[in-house]
């Protein structure tokens, strides 16, 4: 394994009725409160109601910000930022799925920045400060409820970038697997596809010995697998969203990269293509990472082949590495099509008619992947093979 340091201040409140625990946290941190949500589904599935009902018991000034769209704009943070300095804003209250908590986060921290948030998200500027901010998880994705990450889109340049910073952890997240149950099919079905994708990322590395790493990534997997199918066919079971809430929350909290540094190539080659063609995040995972698979496999068959083996049930005997890596990518692929998500860019109407753009903003940077860092030329065919 790498050296590695590992520190995750969030404080979890996970269960039925959890939400009651804002009693206990929002007094803490002055009485401004910025309620941040997205297009309204708390509105319609009452959530809403619950946590206005108990600022009001609080007696906190709630000022709110609503409409954080999926893949949330750098406009809409801005807006936020200015009700943050107008009314000296205390605390940030993210109530939603990863869209407005990473809304939230880009709020909480150019809150306390006079430059425009935009050079925070293309890291021109360092975060020193940010307010602090908790989390109220509606919908099972992205882990950002328990990490630092933060994904935003620019709507006028059409970029989709990833920042992050310690700073902008959230103080405390609640994690009510019955605030997930109102999640549509096609909803569910892409943060399933995002949490696994977030194990790839992380599983796909150079680094050597990382065996309890590997186990706790198959298994968070394996129990992904086995819940899926049951979920989508009854999607407002407990038990089941409790199990996949809990899986995407691990996905990414940082656990799982202790002693090796993942790739992440997947990850931004879909940031370039929900920036210009604004797909869900986990639609275009589901695309594309099974054909970043096969263009990498090479370079090391057997760690493909012990994830075939391992997590998808392919027998190894009388095969070569090479093969029983194919097996489990094409597994994978028919899998994520039996739980109902996209495999082709034209599946959402996309051709090649823009492809010099989409790879040249997946490049924007320079080269991107750790466990097999790609060229242009890498990134153009993983788009060709997707389309
Ligand atoms: O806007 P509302 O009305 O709330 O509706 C949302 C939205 O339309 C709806 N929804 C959320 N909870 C619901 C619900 N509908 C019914 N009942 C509920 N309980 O679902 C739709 C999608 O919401 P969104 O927040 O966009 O989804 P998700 O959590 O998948 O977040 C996607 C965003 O996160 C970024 C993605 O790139 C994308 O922008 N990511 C963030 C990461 C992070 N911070 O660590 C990592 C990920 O890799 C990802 O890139
Ligand atoms: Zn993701």
């Amino acid at each position: 394994m790498n050296n590695f340091t590992f520190s995750n201040p969030v404080r979890l409140y996970f269960g039925k009725g959890e939400i009651i625990k804002l009693k206990k946290e929002l007094p803490k941190y002055g009485r401004n409160v910025l309620l941040v949500y997205g297009g309204g589904s708390i509105k319609r599935n009452g959530i809403y109601d619950e946590v206005i009902s108990i600022l009001k018991e609080l007696d906190l000034n709630v000022f709110e910000l609503s409409g954080v769209e999926p893949n949330p704009r750098v406009e809409t943070a801005r807006k936020g930022i200015d009700i943050c300095k107008r009314e000296s804003i205390d605390f940030v209250l993210a109530v939603g799925g990863g869209s407005v908590i990473d809304c939230s986060k880009l709020i909480a921290a150019g809150a306390k920045h006079e430059e425009d948030p935009w050079k925070i998200v293309t890291n021109q500027v360092h975060v020193k400060d940010a307010l602090p901010l908790g989390t109220v998880i509606t919908l099972a994705a992205t882990g950002s409820e328990m990490n630092a990450n933060s994904v935003i889109t620019n709507g006028e340049t059409e970029e989709k970038y990833g920042w992050s910073s310690g700073k902008v952890y959230p103080k405390f997240s609640i994690l009510d697997p019955a605030y997930t149950i109102t999640v549509p099919k096609e909803q569910t079905v892409y943060g399933i596809v995002d949490m696994m994708s977030h194990v790839f990322e992380q599983y796909f590395h150079n680094a050597k010995n990382t065996l309890i790493m590997d186990e706790l990534c198959e298994g968070v997997l394996r129990t992904v697998i086995e819940t899926a199918p049951k979920l989508l066919e009854d999607l407002e079971n407990y038990e089941l969203r409790e199990t996949i809430l809990l899986s995407g929350t691990i996905a990414l909290n940082g656990m799982l990269s202790m002693g090796s540094d993942g790739d992440w190539a997947t990850h931004q080659i879909e940031h370039a293509v929900s920036a210009v063609y604004d797909i869900p995040h986990g639609g275009g995972l589901a695309i594309l990472f099974p054909n970043w698979m096969k263009h990498v496999v090479h370079v090391n068959p057997d760690r493909f082949a012990r994830l075939a083996a391992k997590v998808f049930q392919v027998d190894p005997s009388n095969k070569s590495a090479e093969e029983v890596a194919y097996e489990g990518i094409e597994r994978l692929r028919a899998f994520w099509t039996s739980l109902g998500a996209p495999s082709r860019l034209k599946d959402y109407g996309i051709d090649d008619s823009k492809l010099d753009v989409l790879v040249e903003k997946a490049m924007a940077n320079g080269p991107i992947g750790r466990f097999k860092v790609l060229q242009e030329s890498d990134v153009r065919e993983i788009y060709k093979m997707s389309l």
